[in-house]
C-alpha cells in the first residue's frame, strides 16, 4: 500500500510526549516533515505553542506556511485530564464535587484548543483545495466514564467537530476524521496503580493495553491517500474495549 506521505507538512499538537510523540516519529519515518507543537520541550523542528492561545497559534500557523508554503495534515492530539466525580456523596452529604476551574481547564484545552487551531489552519487548506484534519477522541467520548464528566464531554464534542467539519469542508477536498483510542500505555497510564491497569486489561477483549504506535499508525493511514474516501469517521483503536463491562 502506497502511503505517499513523503514531504507532507504535518502539524501534531501535543507532539512532545505520549501518542503525539509517537505520531511525529511515525510520520517522519514515512518521509513527512512533522512539526510538533507543545507547551513543553518537543523534538525539533518544533514550536512552543499553547493551543488555547489564539495569537500564538495564528503566529505559528503563519510561520509554518511562510517556511513550507502549505499545511497538508493537522493532528489535533493535545489533550489533558482533570478527573473528579460530578458529586461525591458520603454519609448523607456532599463530600466533594467537580469545581468550575477543573471543568473549564479541560474544556479549554481539549475542545476550545482544537477549535482555535483548526480555525487557523483551515483557510490554508481551503486555498490549496486539499488537506487532512485528524482529531483525538477517546472510547470515553463514546461510552462515558466514571469521574470524567469534563473529559468525556470534550471527547464526545470532538466527534461532533469531526462530523460537522467533514460536512463543511468536503467540497474543498479536505477530509476530517477522528481516532478513538482505548487504553494506551503512555507514561501517564503506565504510572497508574496495578489494580486499575489490571482492570483496564480485563475490559479489553484483545487482553492488553495498546501502544502509542497503534494510534500513530491509524493517524498515518487516515492521513494518506489510501484513506482518500474516508471522512467524517470515528475509528476506534481500542482492542475491542467496552467500558463498564
Ligand atoms: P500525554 O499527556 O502523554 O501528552 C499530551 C501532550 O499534550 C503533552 O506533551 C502536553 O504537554 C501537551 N499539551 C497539553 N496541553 C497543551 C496545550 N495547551 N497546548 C499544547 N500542548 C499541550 O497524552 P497522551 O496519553 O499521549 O494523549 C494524547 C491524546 O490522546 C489526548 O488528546 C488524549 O485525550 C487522547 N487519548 C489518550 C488515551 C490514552 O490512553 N493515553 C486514550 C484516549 C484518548
Amino acid at each position: 500500500m502506497e502511503l505517499a506521505l513523503k514531504d507532507k507538512i504535518v502539524i501534531v499538537t501535543g507532539g512532545a510526549a505520549g501518542i503525539g510523540r509517537a505520531t511525529v516519529d511515525r510520520f517522519r519515518a514515512e518521509g513527512a516533515i512533522a512539526i510538533p507543537w507543545d507547551i513543553s520541550g518537543a523534538p525539533p523542528p518544533s514550536a512552543a505553542v499553547d493551543v488555547t492561545k489564539r495569537e500564538s497559534v495564528e503566529r505559528a500557523v503563519e510561520d509554518v506556511v511562510r517556511q513550507y508554503g502549505r499545511i497538508d495534515v493537522l493532528v489535533n492530539n493535545a489533550g489533558i485530564l482533570r478527573d473528579a466525580q460530578l458529586v461525591k456523596w458520603k454519609d448523607g452529604a456532599v463530600a466533594s464535587a467537580m469545581d468550575d476551574a477543573t471543568f473549564d481547564a479541560v474544556i479549554n484545552v481539549n475542545l476550545r484548543g482544537v477549535f482555535i487551531v483548526t480555525r487557523a489552519v483551515v483557510p490554508h487548506m481551503i486555498k490549496a483545495r486539499r488537506g487532512v484534519i485528524l482529531n483525538a477522541s477517546s472510547v470515553v467520548g463514546l461510552y462515558g466514564n466514571f469521574g470524567q464528566t469534563n473529559y468525556a464531554a470534550t471527547k464526545a464534542g470532538i466527534i461532533s467537530f469531526t462530523k460537522t467539519w467533514s460536512r463543511e469542508l468536503g467540497k474543498f477536498g479536505i477530509r476530517v476524521n477522528a481516532v478513538a483510542p482505548g487504553f494506551i500505555a503512555t507514561e501517564m497510564v503506565k504510572a497508574m496503580p496495578k489494580n486499575i491497569l489490571d482492570s483496564m486489561v480485563s475490559h479489553t477483549p484483545l487482553g492488553s493495553l495498546g501502544d502509542p504506535d497503534d494510534i500513530a499508525n491509524a493517524y498515518v493511514w487516515l492521513a494518506s491517500d489510501a484513506a482518500k474516501f474516508v471522512t467524517g469517521a470515528v475509528l476506534s483503536v481500542d482492542g475491542g474495549v467496552v467500558v463498564g463491562t
